[in-house]
């Protein structure tokens, strides 16, 4: 009876019986119907088996659970509401009939246990994990725009406190390795082997003949209270406080709900709590910020990861030693985070000296990891070893890659890749981490320009997963291949586009930037122009950003473009920001936070206050515009030249443009990236053509909506259908 289903009952002598959860139809267990009516299924078992001793609930796949069916979740809209709660429910109704079964239930958590895994472990009585290489245990539906619907908020608030659950698991989506589960209490015990996972489970059953949930036992309290409880009373109000300030005003549902959830439900009984629960996860589930951030961080990260961009047909071949050039602030992140991945590096400058401070860079990192416990000295040791700091091309000999990360100069960037091209290897990957030269330009300086690619990373490099890789007109299949596989290979995302100034990232967020300065050139307020783009949800301020890149660089890009585009017969189009950024550089010499003074004042490097001059010389007093026409230029004016990037097919997959605009350039999580954005707006992309259309007559063409977006409002479509 239980053989098509997805999870298999097997029975001992002793009356113990294993529940191993193996969906026959996935790689991974979810929560789709199979496992809903499973789930059902083999409770109402439990319940009818004579001389029942106890439940071990395990899984016959690599991971222990893979959480919610996003396919299922992402496809429900508001007018299903009802019967998303009912569902929601029925899963909650059989893990409480589980946890409330009168024997003991161990989960033998044999790998990661993530969202959904979690809960169903949570409804046992008892969690042992695997230290399997790579596991992961956690409630992390909020990076997805949720909560934890199968009774996750209810029982971690039970298990460890509300401050605790929120803090430690709920509020940041946490996912922790089995060990440190262990330390926040989500886990019981460890196990270092499958035998010893299942033998310490057998050990629990027969030491707790009648197992209860502490919270179904007399006397229990919360742990640290309710909200009731004085103290926590105190405390709570700091909550959504803190929340508001760290949200900025930006629309994510989820954290607030999670917040509301957790402290409704620590004041009811457990199945009043549960619909609680129900009624705040089925109001996110049927939004559209969860969509987007489904479609962004699993659907769109799945394809990028996966190697939609990669060509097929080219074998593997792991880079095992890198020349990376330039020690730079660019270059010594580059090194790292290659070292970091098991690869020897050859780290060149013009002097040792240089090179050695590039070197440094990753063992100031790598000793603040080891006095944070997140690394040992070990491993540190063995990291620098693979460093080799050097000033001499010879070096080089037999690296099978070079990343060039010298000064933004064309003619200096030949000269490097002149000098090593024929020390490395016959066929080393030839990469430059420039950040705005077309790379066919680049191309004309290197022997073999079917090897020679942009690989575009992020700073700081140790920390940004992103790195765009732009193939150019002569790139070849192999050498794209191979860069692919060397961004995963570090461990990080890439995606790929086609050469173009300032590629597909550079490019997009100078439209961001552009429109925030435009906005202090209208007279506009920039303490509001910086409001809006926090409400909008950047992570950084328009203004502030434009600092720390300093003012002088998109001068210097622009006046490229200007003569790139008339050299070829083109007309060039101002953009209003442009006097804005040439007066306070000329007028003011105010070149940005490098240069001391830009838009805001800084002192010894720190940012201290906007710039008091911009309200004299800039602001009309009295102007204004609303507020969401200042928030929407900004995130209009990056997802309207995305589609010109797509148009003109700088960017050739939608996933790519999608996690390249979060990962890459900070373009705000809630919208699901930039494309998702304009499928996701009120009235889909007929109801973003229209509203691009009114920006357009107040204020300027470059809102007018491209042809592309046009034709596809027309024909009903969305991105990445
Ligand atoms: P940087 O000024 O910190 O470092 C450049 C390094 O190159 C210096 O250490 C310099 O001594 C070295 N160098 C100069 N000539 C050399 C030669 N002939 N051989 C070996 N090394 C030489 O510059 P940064 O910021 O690291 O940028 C490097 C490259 O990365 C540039 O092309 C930049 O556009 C690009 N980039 C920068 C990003 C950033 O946020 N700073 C982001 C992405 C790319």
């Amino acid at each position: 009876m239980t053989d098509a289903t997805a999870i298999r009952w097997e029975q001992d002598q002793d009356g113990v019986v294993t529940l191993v959860l193996d969906d026959p139809a996935q790689s991974v267990n979810t929560m789709n119907a199979a496992f809903t009516a499973s789930l059902d299924e083999v409770v109402a078992r439990l319940a009818a088996t004579e001389g029942l001793r106890g439940v071990i609930v395990t899984s016959a796949k690599k991971t222990f659970f893979a959480g919610g069916d996003l396919h299922l979740l992402s496809s429900v809209g508001p007018d299903r509401a009802e019967e998303t709660f009912e569902h929601g429910m029925r899963i909650k109704r059989a893990l409480r009939a589980l946890e409330t079964l009168g024997r003991p239930v161990v989960a033998a958590i044999n790998g990661a246990a993530l969202g959904g895994g979690l809960e169903i472990a949570l409804a046992c009585h008892h969690r042992i994990a695997l230290r399997a290489p790579g596991s992961k245990i956690g409630l992390p539906e909020v990076t997805l725009g949720l909560l934890p619907g199968g009774g996750g908020v209810v029982r971690t608030v039970r298990l460890l406190g509300i401050t605790d659950a929120l803090l430690k698991v709920l509020l940041q989506g946490q996912q922790y390795r089995p060990a440190q589960a262990l330390q926040h209490g989500l886990v019981d015990e460890l196990a270092d082997t499958p035998e010893e996972l299942l033998t310490k489970a057998r050990a629990f059953i027969d030491a707790h003949p009648e197992s209860v949930q502490r919270w179904d036992a007399k006397g229990y309290k919360i742990p640290g209270g309710t909200p009731a409880t004085p103290a926590l009373a105190a405390n709570l109000p700091a909550f959504p406080a803190n929340l508001r300030k760290q949200l900025a005003g930006a629309p994510y549902p989820a954290p607030r709900n999670i917040l509301a959830a957790a402290v409704e439900s620590a004041q009811v009984d457990v199945d009043t709590a549960m619909a609680i629960e129900a009624r705040y996860f089925t109001e996110l589930v049927t939004g559209q910020t969860a969509k987007n951030m489904i479609q962004a961080f699993f659907f769109d990260m799945q394809a990028v990861n996966s190697g939609a961009g990669r060509p097929k047909d080219v074998p593997a071949r792991p880079v095992a030693r890198v020349a990376v050039l330039g020690a730079g602030m660019m270059g010594a992140g580059i090194a790292y985070s290659c070292a970091r991945a098991g690869i020897e590096v050859l780290l060149k400058d013009v002097t040792v000296e240089a090179a050695e401070r590039g070197k440094a860079y990753s063992a100031a990192l790598l000793d603040k990891a080891v006095a944070r416990g997140r690394s040992t000295p070990g491993e540190r040791d063995a990291l620098l070893a693979r460093i080799t700091p050097t000033a001499d091309a010879a070096d080089l000999a037999g690296c099978d890659t070079v990343i060039e990360a010298v000064f933004e100069n064309p003619e200096l960037k030949h000269k490097v890749f002149q000098e090593v091209q024929d020390v490395v290897a016959p066929d080393a990957l030839l990469c430059s981490n420039t950040s705005t030269l077309p790379i066919g330009l680049l191309a004309e300086g290197v022997s073999r320009p079917a090897d020679f690619i942009g690989l575009h990373f992020f700073s700081p490099v140790d920390k940004m997963p992103l790195v765009e890789i732009i193939k150019g007109e002569r790139t070849g299949d192999e050498a794209l291949a191979r860069a692919f596989d060397l961004v995963r290979q570090i461990r990080k995302t890439p995606i790929v586009v086609n050469d173009s100034r300032g590629f597909f990232t550079s490019r997009v967020i100078g439209q961001f930037i552009n429109e925030g300065v435009a906005m202090v050139g209208e007279g506009l307020d920039p303490v509001s122009v910086e409001q809006a783009a926090a409400q909008a949800g950047y992570p950084a301020k328009v203004l502030s950003l434009m600092d720390e890149l300093t003012l002088t660089l998109p001068r210097k890009i622009r006046n490229e473009s200007r003569r790139a585009v008339e050299e070829a017969g083109g007309s060039w189009t101002a953009h209003p920001a442009d006097t804005v950024i040439d007066r306070l550089v000329d007028e003011f010499d105010r070149p940005g936070r490098s240069g001391g003074a830009g838009f805001y004042e800084y002192e010894d490097g720190r940012r201290t206050r906007l710039w008091p001059g911009l309200r004299e010389h800039f602001t009309q007093p009295g102007k204004e515009i609303p507020f969401e026409d200042m928030k929407e230029r900004m995130l209009f004016s990056e997802a309207l030249d995305s589609v010109r990037c797509l148009e003109e097919q700088v960017l050739t997959s939608v996933a790519d443009a999608n996690v390249g605009s979060i990962l890459g350039i900070g373009f705000p999580a809630w919208t699901g990236g930039v494309l998702q954005y304009v499928n996701g707006y009120p009235g889909g992309l007929p109801g973003f053509t229209a509203r691009a259309e009114e920006l357009a007559a107040a204020y300027g063409e470059r809102f007018t909506p491209p042809a592309l977006l046009r034709r596809m409002a027309a024909e009903g479509r969305t991105f990445g259908d």
